[in-house]
């Protein structure tokens, strides 16, 4: 049976055990419809099912937060395209933690709302509601079980997957070991599957986590300073990882390293107290008068 979810767009997901009318129960058969279905209150979605029909993924708008009165974010308006590749960049303190902290659902702005896909607004979701519609993130310090096997960091994360109904001690199907050998090829680390995670150098194991997070198949990545701590080749081979990644995924990579962030190519956005203060190539932003005054004057 899949499971579906009844998306209110003013208060969020209904409570459990609502029962839906015939009709809109109807209209909800699996195969009918793409997205979500329209009762006239509510949208249905599956859960992994966001509308992407407008290819925006993700789209932030007018977003503030304030701590003690100082605005962390203040009225940020940003909007990724699905299967783009976005760098965030800006100085220490200019918010983009916060941001990814607010797409997550762990903060929650004062002001402003912030859509993933065209129905669902994140502000109105809990985080846990957030990460199952397909939402990963990747903090910077790698989080890998270090006494189990690269292979069974994988098998964990695709069974904590709240999606997939599988018990911790359910045997791995066929499928289950061709995603985990995918996830393995892609990340590099076909070779040490059977290698003690804890045994990995600071790359490998952000890879995992980044391999852990694939297991989720999220639609969206958040990646907050990913390469930090990495050696030059592993800075390098993780740029054509997040290469091979983008279309089939979104990302929203945020990073100071800017040889990293070159090689990566696509769009990037400087942000500036809270606010976007450039948009562009990198070659344009790092030329943009604005940009170098914020870099050289801190
Ligand atoms: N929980 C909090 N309480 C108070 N102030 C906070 C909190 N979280 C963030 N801030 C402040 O908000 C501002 C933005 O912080 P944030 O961590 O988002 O910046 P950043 O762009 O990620 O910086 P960095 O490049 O150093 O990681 C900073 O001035 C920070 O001190
Ligand atoms: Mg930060």
């Amino acid at each position: 049976m899949i499971k579906r979810f009844l998306i209110d767009p003013v208060f969020g997901i209904a409570p459990p055990g609502l029962v839906l009318p015939p009709r809109e129960r109807a209209a909800a058969a699996p195969g009918q419809g793409r997205d979500g279905v329209s009762t006239g209150f509510a949208h249905l979605v599956e859960p992994g099912a966001v509308d992407l029909s407008h290819g925006v993924i993700l789209y932030l708008e007018d977003i503030t937060v304030s701590f003690d009165g100082f605005k962390a974010l203040d009225k940020l308006t940003l909007a990724i395209d699905v299967g783009e590749l976005r760098c965030i960049i800006g100085p220490n303190g200019a918010g983009k933690t916060t941001m990814m902290d607010v797409i997550t659902g762990k903060t929650r702005p004062d002001s402003g709302r912030a859509f993933f896909g065209q129905t669902l607004d994140l502000t109105r979701l809990s985080e846990a509601q957030i990460a199952h519609a397909g939402i990963g993130r990747k903090f910077q310090k790698p989080t890998v079980f270090g006494q189990h096997t690269v292979f069974e960091n994988l098998e964990l994360a695709m069974k904590t997957d709240k999606r997939v109904r599988c018990s911790l001690f359910a045997e791995l199907d066929d499928q289950d070991r061709d995603r985990i050998a995918d996830v393995l090829r892609l990340i590099r680390l076909d070779g040490q599957a059977q290698r003690q995670a804890g045994l990995l150098s600071h790359g490998q194991k952000q890879w995992l986590e980044i391999g852990m997070l694939l297991m989720q198949e999220p639609r969206l990545l958040l990646l907050d300073e990913p390469v930090a701590g990495m050696t030059d080749e592993e800075t390098e081979r993780t740029a054509e990882l997040f290469l091979s990644l983008a279309g089939k995924h979104s990302l929203v990579v945020v990073e100071h390293d800017m040889a990293f962030i070159k090689q990566l190519g696509g769009k990037v956005t400087v942000l500036h107290e809270g606010r976007v203060l450039a948009e562009g190539d990198l070659a344009s932003v790092q030329n943009d008068p604005r940009v170098i005054e914020v870099y050289l004057g801190r």
